[in-house]
């Protein structure tokens, strides 16, 4: 269910002259200050793991360059990806090409780019590298099911924790160099006991590995899967790592950690700015039907599985029974049911919260109603000065 928050009516009136500088369109406001801020917060949890931006949570230039500028690396799973990365100028030695299945050209543009570390997870994906095995280095994707995740990535990717020894052997008999094991422990993981799980399991084989075949597993890759506050607040990101800290903690010392954060990074720096465009009385309800849905930047309630928190602005303190629909003439395009609202008029802005993360980046222009236009805010050397913005009724 979406958090509704009710902020005083004239707290709208920042969003109103946003939305006027944008001839009233929808919008989605990227601020780069907050996506910083959670880049150090996700920093300084995991002290000495090195975090590789997940690229397909918010594909956006600024994105690139905010954290390019904070010295963060990329993973990339796709040749679009890559071009993003390149029209920024990213470091190619500074990413690592994610997607445990690749067709020949996706391998090729990779390695034209500078990319040279590859995620595998079965034999016929080692198999595709043996005529590039001089240039690469391979990790092996381990799957971790979690059902407590909404977003459980265990399923349609990685190989079975028994499976990894003969993976190694296999990949050493052809040549190629197996530099260490990934995993996904879930997007938006509930807790963090999946990661540690995963770790625990992955330091097993990197000894199993080393006992059996003389080979040095000497990179672990944690994947995703940090939480963002949806239906419910965000767990302090610091408490969420202690455990996966403790964990990583007993690895041997020669195994380098990374991360491959998406959600966490960018979920809560990005912010929907949607007008009422009609409403109706129903017998159920008073509906609203606003200019952007779930065809659009409220996608992610689809695909995602996530339910955005919602800010309206009014000063009438009864509320009554509402639902918020997306524009489409579709019937499966409703933003949130059975939730209360004070009565809201037609031009009345409704703002979604935590909205960065696999939103824009799933939006359809279905109906052919325009994706909602992203509005860069307070990005470092771009010239703008900085707006003191998204303070108003923010939920964690
Ligand atoms: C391979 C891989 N890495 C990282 C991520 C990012 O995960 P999260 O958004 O949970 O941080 C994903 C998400 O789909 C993924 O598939």
């Amino acid at each position: 269910m979406n958090r509704v928050c009710i902020e005083p009516a004239a707290k709208a009136a920042r969003y109103h002259r946003l939305l006027d500088e944008h001839q009233g369109k929808p919008l989605l406001v990227l601020d780069c200050d907050k996506l910083e801020q959670q880049y150090h917060g996700l920093q300084n949890a995991l002290p000495g793991v090195e975090l590789y931006y997940a690229i397909k949570a918010l594909p956006h230039a600024a994105v690139i360059r905010t954290l390019s500028t904070l010295g963060a690396c990329f993973d990339i799973a796709t040749s679009g990806e890559i071009e993003l990365l390149r029209e920024q100028g990213a470091n190619p030695r500074l990413t690592m090409h994610t997607h445990p299945i690749k067709r020949d050209r996706d391998i090729r543009d990779a390695l034209r780019f500078g990319c040279t570390t590859f995620v595998v997870d079965n034999i016929y994906e080692i198999e595709k590298f043996v005529e590039f095995r001089h240039r690469v280095g391979l990790l092996l994707r381990v799957s971790f099911p979690n059902p407590r995740s909404p977003v459980d990535l265990s399923r349609k990717f990685g190989c079975r924790v028994e499976e990894v020894p003969l993976l190694v052997q296999k990949a050493q008999e052809l040549g190629l160099h197996i530099k260490g094991l990934s995993f996904h422990a879930g997007s938006q993981s509930p807790d963090s006991s999946n990661h540690v799980y995963a770790i625990e399991q992955c330091a097993a084989l990197i000894e199993q590995v080393q006992q059996q075949a003389g080979k040095l597993l000497s990179i672990l890759d944690i994947g995703g899967g940090f939480p963002v506050g949806y239906d419910k607040p965000a767990p302090d990101i610091d408490t969420f790592c202690a455990p996966i800290r403790a964990a990583l903690a007993s690895l041997p010392e020669h195994v380098q950690v990374v991360a491959e954060p998406g959600r966490y990074l960018v979920a809560p720096a990005m912010t929907a700015v949607s007008t009422v465009m009609g409403k109706a009385k129903r017998s159920d309800a008073t509906w609203y039907y606003l200019d952007d849905g779930v065809y659009g930047s409220y996608s992610g309630q689809i695909y995602d599985h996530a339910t955005y928190p919602l800010t309206v602005f009014s000063d009438i303190e009864q509320t009554e029974s509402a639902v918020i629909a997306g524009p489409t003439c579709d019937s499966i395009d409703v933003v949130a049911e059975g939730i209360e609202l004070p009565p809201l008029n037609i031009g009345d802005v409704v703002i979604g919260r935590q909205m960065g993360a696999y939103t824009a980046a799933s939006a359809t222009d279905f109906n052919l109603f325009e994706r909602a236009t992203i509005v860069v805010i307070n990005e470092k050397g771009a010239g703008e000065g900085n707006i003191v913005f998204l303070d108003a009724g923010t939920p964690a």
